[in-house]
């Protein structure tokens, strides 16, 4: 009999690693080695008889890692800054921990012959002017080099590149994927106040509830296609499971292109969702949306992606996934957990 798929995840308590190790758990008889310095979104995974928990930091409890990783079957690192005002304020920060620390954990699955699956991330195509970005076909056009923003991407891309290259020359067995504005319950703090600290949808709720100004960075046309965390994770499962081999040596677009939004109208759509949650009705019918421009909002050395839209066709022909949950669905699932203390897990159940 073959036994249960042994999988490492690291950075398991953040926003996507959280979600999949609830989902494997619940959906799979696989068996979950999750490493992270928090464990505050993973309460109700902990103590689960196929969860091993390890409160530690990869730049530091290296023994662990390669402990772990020759004993796992399939390798997730998911720690990495992913936070476009951080790439502009603390991009050595971003360089040593998305590049250094994870180039360690990739050679460790060279080593011992892991199979990989590695965040890339719908950065890396930058300002491309393709209509929809292909894994295989789409340019990556970056800014120069003051234009801090773009190191996550480079890093990104350089991290796409060696790994393909270890695949090629070395056999490494891996998967890239690529998320395109995940968004959803647990994503980022929102009560952190500090301005620009998490991605748009957590900034904007946070704006609206604790009654100051939605900033639209330099008037908000440009447009995201925005992914609930669910179909994600979904896609992310399938290609942990590489039926068939087929989400071997590949790389994958996860993201929703019917959930083209600008950044305006997600704002919109926010402040008139808030408006049906009695305790913030008046805040949000009180809300202001204003325009800053990016200078001010994150400094010079930022520079923004008008258009983002993913081809799905290789998730799609090679996993036979789709995304199914719409923008607003995705936006009331989020806002019923963060403004309802809603049981985000027990929702989830709806959707199925
Ligand atoms: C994100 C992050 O780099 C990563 O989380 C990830 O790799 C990737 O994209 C992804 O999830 O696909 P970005 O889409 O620019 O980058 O992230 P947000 O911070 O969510 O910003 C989205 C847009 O909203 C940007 O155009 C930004 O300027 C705008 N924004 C953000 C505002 O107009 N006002 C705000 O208060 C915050």
């Amino acid at each position: 009999m073959n036994q249960p798929k042994k999988v490492l995840i690291l950075g398991v308590n953040g926003f996507i690693g959280s979600s999949l190790v609830w989902n494997i758990l619940e959906k799979t008889d696989w068996v979950v080695y999750g490493m992270d310095m928090f464990s505050n979104k993973i309460e109700n995974c902990l103590g689960h008889d196929r969860f091993k928990f390890f409160e530690g930091d990869i730049t530091i409890n290296k023994e662990w890692i390669e402990y772990h990783v020759k004993k796992c079957d399939v390798i997730i690192p998911l720690v990495a800054i992913a936070t476009p005002a951080l790439y502009v304020k603390k991009p050595i920060e971003v360089f040593e921990l998305d590049f250094e620390a994870n180039m360690e954990i990739i050679r460790k699955c060279v080593k011992y012959k892991k199979r990989l699956i590695f965040p890339s991330t719908s950065e890396v195509y930058g300002m491309s002017k393709d209509s929809q970005f292909d894994e295989y076909e789409s340019n990556f056009v970056l800014g120069p080099i003051p234009k801090g923003r773009w190191i996550y991407s480079c890093i990104k891309q350089l991290l796409d590149r060696v790994i393909y290259s270890y695949g090629e020359h070395q056999g490494l067995d891996y998967a890239l994927f690529r998320p395109f504005n995940f968004l959803g319950p647990k994503l980022d703090d929102i009560n952190e106040p500090k301005e620009g600290s998490s991605r748009v949808v957590t900034q904007f709720l946070h704006n609206i509830i604790h009654g100051r100004p939605i900033k639209l960075v330099d008037g908000g046309e440009q447009r995201r296609c925005f992914t609930f965390i669910d179909d994600g994770i979904d896609c992310l499962l399938r290609i942990i499971e590489n039926k068939d081999g087929k989400a071997s040596k590949r790389i994958f677009n996860i993201g929703n292109p019917e959930m083209n939004y600008s950044i305006a109208e997600l704002a919109t759509m926010l402040v008139s969702l808030v408006k049906e949650y009695d305790e913030y009705k008046e805040r949000a019918e009180k809300a202001e949306i204003v325009t800053v421009h990016s200078n001010e909002y994150y400094g010079e050395a930022y520079q923004d992606i008008t258009h983002r839209v993913p081809s799905i066709k290789e998730a799609k022909e090679q996993l036979g996934w789709e995304p199914k949950v719409d923008l607003e669905t995705a936006l009331r699932l989020t806002l019923d957990y963060h403004l309802k203390n809603e049981d985000y897990e027990l929702n989830r159940k709806h959707l199925r």
